[in-house]
């Protein structure tokens, strides 16, 4: 197996007294979708804060391609390829797409003809990493964002990471605030971005999202890593199972399969008008 482009060994993550985040083992390969699965407060944000160069570890280390390396900045990890796309798209409602696209790009960095900000340009090239994505309705560099749908800014986010040359792509609930339609074009775009072999890492309560396009999951409970599988070695009940902790989710089915035997099999009614 060739070497993980991201791993963390032996993470751990407190913040004063209180331990969020308990011996943390996690890699992920080029070309390859870790999702990220746990319920509320299980510290899924934490450990991507982590990997972003938010936060800094209390304990353990984090490896890229095989060496250890230390974020003190977002810049940092950002810098080594390390991109974040957050739950609305980190991108600015009143920007154009262009201008959107080239924000926080140094010009110094191998962009010398965007010294001066040429719109033209700026739109031309944002237009067509966007479709080349797929999001063929996108024509025009000077829309602006906040007129884009959900999944367009997602996708928008992600183009842009995938163009400024990121190697791990981190998304935190791409999909969480999106109706099927959309969800739908998000999860084909992180295919995409992983057919291009960038490391995806997904973060999804969604199980379904999460079995659509992941090759490795790591179910986080209270702040530990409680299950680690690859694509299907669980079935999606096992999986529920296990974010909501346990055999809850069964426990519950059979609880409800009891009432309906024992009400003359109808089901619990919700009050009626
Ligand atoms: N800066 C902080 N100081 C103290 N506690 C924190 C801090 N950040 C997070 N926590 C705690 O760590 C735990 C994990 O939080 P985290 O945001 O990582 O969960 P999560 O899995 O992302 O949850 P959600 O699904 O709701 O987004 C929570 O109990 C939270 O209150
Ligand atoms: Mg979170």
């Amino acid at each position: 197996m060739t070497t993980p482009i991201l791993s963390l060994q032996g993470v751990n993550k407190s913040f004063g007294p209180i331990d969020v985040l308990h011996d943390i083992n996690l890699e992920v390969r080029a070309g390859e979708v870790l999702c990220l699965l746990g319920d509320n407060g299980a510290g899924k944000s934490t450990l991507i804060k982590i990997m972003s160069g938010v936060h800094k570890p209390t304990n353990g280390t984090i490896l890229m391609d095989g060496l250890p390396v230390a974020f003190d900045t977002p810049r940092d990890a950002s810098d080594r390829g390390i991109a974040t796309v957050h739950q609305f798209g980190g991108t600015f409602p009143l920007m154009s797409i262009g201008r959107s696209f080239f924000i926080g790009v140094e010009p110094t960095k191998g962009w010398g003809p965007f010294k001066v900000y040429d719109r033209k340009k700026a739109n031309e090239i944002a237009v067509k990493a966007v479709r080349d994505f797929g999001i063929t309705r996108i024509f025009d560099g000077d829309r602006l964002v906040g007129g884009l749908s959900g999944g367009e800014r997602q996708s928008l986010a992600i183009a842009r990471a995938v163009h400024f040359g990121a190697r791990v792509l981190i998304l935190d609930e791409p999909t969480a605030a999106l109706g099927v339609k959309q969800a739908t074009h998000v999860l084909r775009i992180v295919n995409e971005a992983k057919r291009r072999g960038l490391a995806v890492i997904f973060i999804t309560h969604q199980v379904m999202h999460a079995m659509a396009v992941g090759d490795h999951f790591a179910v986080l409970i209270r702040g530990a890593v409680a299950a680690d599988f690859r694509k299907g070695e669980k079935t999606r009940e096992e999986i529920t199972d296990l974010m909501a902790g346990g055999a809850s989710m069964a426990s519950l089915e059979a609880e409800i399969e009891g009432f309906v035997a024992s009400h003359d099999r109808h089901l619990p009614q919700v009050a009626q008008r």
